[in-house]
């Protein structure tokens, strides 16, 4: 008998075979497009550091919505930068609010498409934090989540179909779960930013949704990036508390990570490939240093194979176009 008798070349001799054998698909119904709003009209403001992501003004990010909607993906996650920034984050809370209005306006013109409203202080605070701040420059855990609530509760009045808080605060899916319910809005589900790291991945987002600290860092509220058993653990307190969907945020740096929650929870886990993620590739594409087509594919296939559900790239409109041709 020759040696090797094993060859697993056998299954991967042609595309056909190599379809048949594969064991993780993309599918458009797994993408969510972050999207961006700015104050004014027809405004379309190219973030620099984020080839082909704008900031829109709220009868842009219609279009983009309804772009998005038509290319087949199924939901996208709004982000709001207001021009009034204070301490209480009070343009978050005001049912007026940019987001708010952006969320009413996306959903009268497209109905189908999900809207995923994010959940912060950071980008309505004077300071820039994901929380109030006390005099002594530390983050007021209990107050912020109150806010928080109310931040989602707003939110879901103006139609968002999901609420997804990302400030990392302690308690905070148990508050907004609270007040979403006495608001009579049981039926609207919580993605919680369950396991996010104090990422430098993040720095292209700070300039799209000016969210940028003005003092020190998040670390005393994001995860340290060397910790995949207390992400285990953030994902099981934010379960107990009621979200309904859980996220590892970024994505390719914690394969490792979004495999062991998928194996932990039974709820849909969600990937983030955040905005540094996204760079990355544009910048060495625009080179000509990496194909980028192959190399998107390859990052989120990678995501998907270690056992994240859905994926918020920006890449989404494109690879659903991708998927679909
Ligand atoms: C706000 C928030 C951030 C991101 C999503 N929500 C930035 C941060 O925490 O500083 C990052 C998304 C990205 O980089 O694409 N709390």
């Amino acid at each position: 008998m020759g040696f090797p008798r094993e060859r697993p070349r056998r299954t991967r001799q042609s595309d056909a075979w190599r379809r048949m054998v594969r064991e993780t698909h993309l599918t458009p119904d797994a993408f969510i497009y972050p999207l961006f709003v700015v104050p004014g009209r027809a405004v379309r403001h190219a973030v620099e550091s984020m080839p082909g992501i704008f900031q829109l003004s709220v009868d842009e990010v219609v279009k983009d919505a309804k772009a998005a909607a038509a290319a087949g993906v199924p939901a996208v996650l709004l982000f709001a930068a207001p021009a009034h920034k204070d301490a209480r984050a009070s343009s978050a809370t005001d049912p007026k609010g940019l987001a708010s209005q952006a969320i009413a306006a996306i959903k009268e013109a497209c109905p189908q498409l999900l809207v995923w409203a994010d959940v912060c202080l950071c980008g309505a605070t004077d300071h820039g934090h994901c929380g109030h701040v006390l005099p002594n420059g530390a983050i007021d855990n209990d107050s912020s989540i109150q806010t928080l609530a109310e931040v989602a509760l707003n939110y879901t009045r103006a139609g968002a179909d999901a609420v997804a808080p990302s400030d990392m605060m302690d308690g905070r899916v148990a508050a907004i779960r609270a007040r979403l319910d006495e608001g009579g809005h049981a039926g609207t589900p919580i993605v919680a930013y369950a396991a996010k790291f104090a990422s430098a991945f993040y720095g292209p987002f700070r300039e799209a949704a000016e969210s940028a600290p003005a003092f020190g860092d998040r670390r005393s509220y994001q995860m340290d990036p060397a910790n995949a058993r207390e992400a285990v653990r953030e994902v099981l307190l934010d379960v107990q508390e009621g979200a309904d969907l859980v996220m590892v945020k970024p994505a390719g740096p914690y394969l490792d990570v979004i495999r062991r929650v998928r194996d932990a929870v039974r709820v849909p886990v969600v990937a983030y490939q955040v905005s540094g993620e996204f760079s990355l590739i544009k910048a060495a594409a625009a080179r000509g240093w990496i194909d980028e087509r192959a190399a998107v594919l390859e990052t989120l296939t990678g995501i998907r194979r270690a056992g994240a559900d859905l994926i918020i790239s920006y890449f989404a409109p494109q690879v659903v176009q991708w998927l679909r041709a």
